[in-house]
């Protein structure tokens, strides 16, 4: 994302001053600041953000200014962002499977937790440097199927495995904690609950206090269903840590990167051409930053414009999208309810575009970038 300085106060104006043929990203500062502001009103614990949904300085600064001051960080490239901008900031390395170099630039970088979900990773923890009292947190996976994909496909201890990291990591020096991920767009409160019980379960097996509880991302953003219910979840949490753990309960923190960011940006595009079958061609796709394919919900939430930035009235029905490179792949994975009276060189604005859609943009066939305009409303 590039970054054009200039703040429209709005979509229709900058249409009708810019008309925009490239891809943009709105931002509003102050939908970030609020979300932010809700997470930390109500989630039982510190709340951290995971870089990765979307590592625009513009976020970092603005989350900074929201107090969120602790950043879930999975590379050395992700650390070295939020160093630059927030040198005092607080990073925890949460991606459990690291390599040797990985480790050592962690710990140089002054990295104070770190999600393990293996024996081997940790022993390669204590191997390159991570000092005894630094904070563990052994990452450990449910069948729990609330979410959009899942992310026990790749990251998570068995429930049956996790005692074991546990006592080894005690037996090593470490600070131990527990951590979990219920897999991203979760709204459903049960997900969260069934998770922190069965850490109360691990922790009771490995007969160890964890100090603290991660209680992950996977919080849901607005979707085709409206706006998920946070606080439901939050309290889900609380109810679910007081019944799993004696007291002095763990500590608790979260890690929303979706949630966190989502709503903060929309995507601008515009038709490029329409063809008589009713196929719809973008100036943005799959390659681009409507890459997300395994999360459909979040294109679910549009408005149409005119090339004059009023609203695009008429009838809707669903239509094959398409993106501008030449690869017959690049088609978005549902249909949009579009208007039968859609034109070329309309715009088709994106809700809730501000997670792991421009940080995840190819540079394909030479499409995919993407300009960033801060608004003060939509
Ligand atoms: C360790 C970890 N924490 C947090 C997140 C953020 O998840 P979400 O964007 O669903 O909130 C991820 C996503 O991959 C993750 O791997």
């Amino acid at each position: 994302m590039s970054t054009i300085p200039a703040i429209s106060p709005d979509t229709a104006s900058l249409i009708r001053r810019q008309a925009p043929d490239h891809p943009v990203f709105l931002f509003r500062p102050d939908v970030l600041q609020a979300t932010a502001a809700r997470f930390r009103a109500g989630f039982p614990g510190r709340v951290t953000y995971a870089l990765k949904a979307n590592d625009a300085p513009v976020v970092i600064e603005n989350l900074a200014r929201a107090g969120i001051d602790c950043f879930d960080v999975a590379s050395v490239p992700e650390m070295e962002q939020v160093r630059a901008l927030l040198p005092g900031a607080v990073l925890h390395y949460n991606n459990p499977v690291r390599a040797r170099a990985e480790i050592r630039a962690g710990v140089a970088m002054g990295c104070v937790s770190w999600a393990v979900d293996s024996l081997a990773e940790l022993e390669k923890l204590a191997c390159e440097g991570v000092a005894q009292g630094t904070e563990i947190a052994v990452r450990f996976k449910l069948p729990v199927a609330a979410a959009a994909y899942d992310f026990g496909e790749k990251f998570g201890a068995a429930a049956a495995d996790a005692p074991v990291i546990m006592q080894r990591a005690g037996s090593l020096g470490y600070r131990v904690s527990l951590g979990f991920h219920p897999g991203t767009q979760c709204g459903d409160p049960e997900a969260w609950r069934a998770y922190v019980t069965a850490a109360g379960n691990i922790a009771r097996c490995a007969a160890i206090r964890p100090c603290r509880l991660n209680a992950g991302g996977g919080f849901a953003a607005p979707d085709g269903a409206g706006e998920p219910d946070q606080e439901a979840v939050f309290a889900a949490i609380a109810a679910a840590r007081a019944g799993a753990f004696p007291a002095p309960l763990p500590g608790l923190f979260c890690e929303p990167g979706r949630a966190m960011v989502a709503g903060a940006f929309r995507l601008l595009t515009r038709v490029k051409a329409l063809r008589s079958d009713g196929s719809v061609f973008l100036n943005d796709g799959i390659y681009g930053n409507l890459g997300e394919r395994p999360a459909p919900p979040t294109l679910a939430r549009f408005s149409v414009l005119t090339a004059q930035g009023s609203p695009r009235r008429g009838t809707a029905r669903p239509r094959p999208v398409f993106g501008p490179t030449c690869d017959s792949l690049d088609r978005l994975p549902i249909r949009l309810a579009l208007p039968e009276t859609l034109a070329e060189g309309d715009y088709i604005l994106f809700h809730d575009m501000g997670a792991y859609g421009a940080v995840t943009a190819t540079g394909f066939n030479g499409y995919g970038k993407s300009a960033l305009v801060t608004v003060s409303q939509w």
